[in-house]
């Protein structure tokens, strides 16, 4: 059968994997492969255990892999057979050189580049998937279009919005699609070929078009408004816990004002995910760059109050500990960066366990999805450090509970049994807010949430 449009995308992580799953099969038309270097990735994208839990993906994969959905290792075929490239590779923080902790490391990008100036034999629309700072598409096209002689590339920002655990209803129903280029007649051309793709199931007026700086940039700047949001309603949470205000009677007051919106306002342990972090610290390293010392400030405080909120909740298990976790058991619940995700990076999590073994505790960590990515991110530790499916069993024997990820699974357990099974005085820090904290107090439990006065049995 003919295909429309060949499309590629070079990287089958996070992104790359469900937006080309969504594509394929909201246009049966194109041809979609997807092609990645991790011959172990390929080979789960293309077995019954997909590489990424995301609710909704198996179905979508099901319907298209096999009739227009491809998994491959073969990048340089995928190159040389595709009309538009989606390049979905990582872009982690730098932890070298220049920029270090701040810059992305752009080795994988610029990598992928040369990769398809040397296998490319016709003109390619290259469409950036990944975030990246700022002027990257500047350098992409440098580096495409420097043989003289060699096919034409045009580069195209389609950044992502997608957030886990609800990215295969995010790609189907997005906010916006947001898709920039130069404005050139060349530039135009290329933008409305990849307008087109999405056109086939999002509705015109939630594709923006825009320059391909603003295109960027909008990118980098809505995940710190998300995230700034985040950190100022922990910032009062930690006011609330001085005070008798409960964060989430402030949280529902401000809102409910419809120019400050509901969304984003759950008071926690702290951000996580790869996004928030990463692409924060970037802008504050494009502000520097361009000599924007307070703005780059402002922007990097968003980050520290996260740290700070991280630490504060390590230092509240500590201090009503009475002062000692050496050799005592705590069970972590929930060690992804948030309900229904496997994901683990920059999860608090990570800083919590970290902080509790060097107090010498006993970790027991429990997770329905995350505890294959947790052993992985805690592999250097030499602390005790266990791992338990039931959340039932992680419990027995702790001395405290601390809730890190929101699944629902926490809301539902039976904690009289876990009051049993624990030692006493039992303490649970619900880092998430999701349980029922008068309910646990009159079990017996010790409760600290987060923006809450803490229920305590003694003085
Ligand atoms: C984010 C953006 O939402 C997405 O648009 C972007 O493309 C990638 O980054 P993601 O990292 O998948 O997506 O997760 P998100 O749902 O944004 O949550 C980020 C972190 O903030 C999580 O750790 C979450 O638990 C935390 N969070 C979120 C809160 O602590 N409180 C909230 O109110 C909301």
């Amino acid at each position: 059968m003919e295909f429309e449009k060949d499309i590629l995308c070079i990287g089958a992580g996070y992104v790359g994997g469900p937006t080309m799953a969504v594509i394929a099969d909201r246009c049966p038309h194109y041809r979609v492969t997807v092609v990645d270097i991790d011959e172990d990735r390929i080979r789960a994208w293309n077995s019954d255990r997909l590489p990424i839990y995301e609710p909704g993906l198996d179905e979508v994969v099901a319907r298209a892999r096999g009739r227009n959905l491809f998994f491959s290792t073969a990048l340089e075929d995928g190159i040389r057979n595709s009309d538009i490239i989606f390049v979905s590779v990582n872009t982690p923080t730098k932890t070298f050189g220049q920029g270090a902790g701040r810059a992305a490391d752009l080795q994988y990008w610029e990598k992928t580049a040369r990769q398809i100036l040397r296998n490319a034999e016709s003109h390619k629309i290259i469409v950036e998937k990944s975030t990246l700072p700022v002027r990257t598409a500047a350098a992409m096209e440098r580096i495409l279009n420097a043989a003289p002689d060699g096919p034409r590339f045009d580069v195209v920002s389609n950044p992502e919005f997608l957030a886990e655990g609800t990215a295969v209803r995010d790609l189907e129903s997005p906010d916006r699609v947001l898709v920039g280029s130069r404005e050139t007649p060349e530039g135009v051309q290329a933008r409305k070929a990849v307008v087109e793709i999405y056109a086939n199931w999002v509705s015109r007026e939630r594709i923006l078009e825009s320059n391909i700086w603003s295109s960027e940039l909008s990118k980098l700047t809505a995940n710190a408004f998300l995230a700034q949001r985040i950190s100022s309603i922990n910032s009062i949470s930690a006011l609330c816990e001085k005070t008798n205000a409960v964060i989430d009677e402030v949280a529902y007051a401000i809102g409910t004002d419809s120019r400050i919106g509901s969304k984003f306002l759950k008071a926690s342990v702290g951000f996580g995910g790869s996004c928030f972090k990463k692409d924060i610290l970037n802008l504050v390293y494009i502000c520097e760059n361009y000599g924007l010392e307070e703005v780059a400030r402002y922007w990097e405080s968003v980050v520290r109050i996260n740290e700070w909120q991280e630490k504060r909740f390590v230092r509240n298990i500590l201090s009503n500990l009475f002062d000692t976790v050496a050799g005592k058991r705590v069970a972590l619940f929930g060690f992804a960066f948030k309900a229904n995700t496997g994901d683990t990076r920059e999860s608090p999590a990570i800083y919590v366990a970290r902080g509790l073994l060097e107090e010498r505790a006993r970790l027991v960590i429990t997770d329905p999805k995350a505890l294959g990515n947790a052993r992985a991110v805690l592999a250097d530790v030499d602390g005790n450090v266990s791992f338990e499916e039931d959340p039932y069993k992680a419990a027995e024997g702790a001395h405290a509970i601390a809730v890190l990820t929101e699944w629902d699974l926490y809301r539902g357990l039976d904690y009289e049994r876990i009051y049993r099974s624990m030692v006493s005085p039992a303490f649970i820090f619900d880092g998430r807010n999701i349980l029922d904290h008068q309910k646990l107090y009159e079990i017996g439990f010790n409760v600290f949430a987060i923006g809450k006065a803490p229920l305590k049995h003694f003085k």
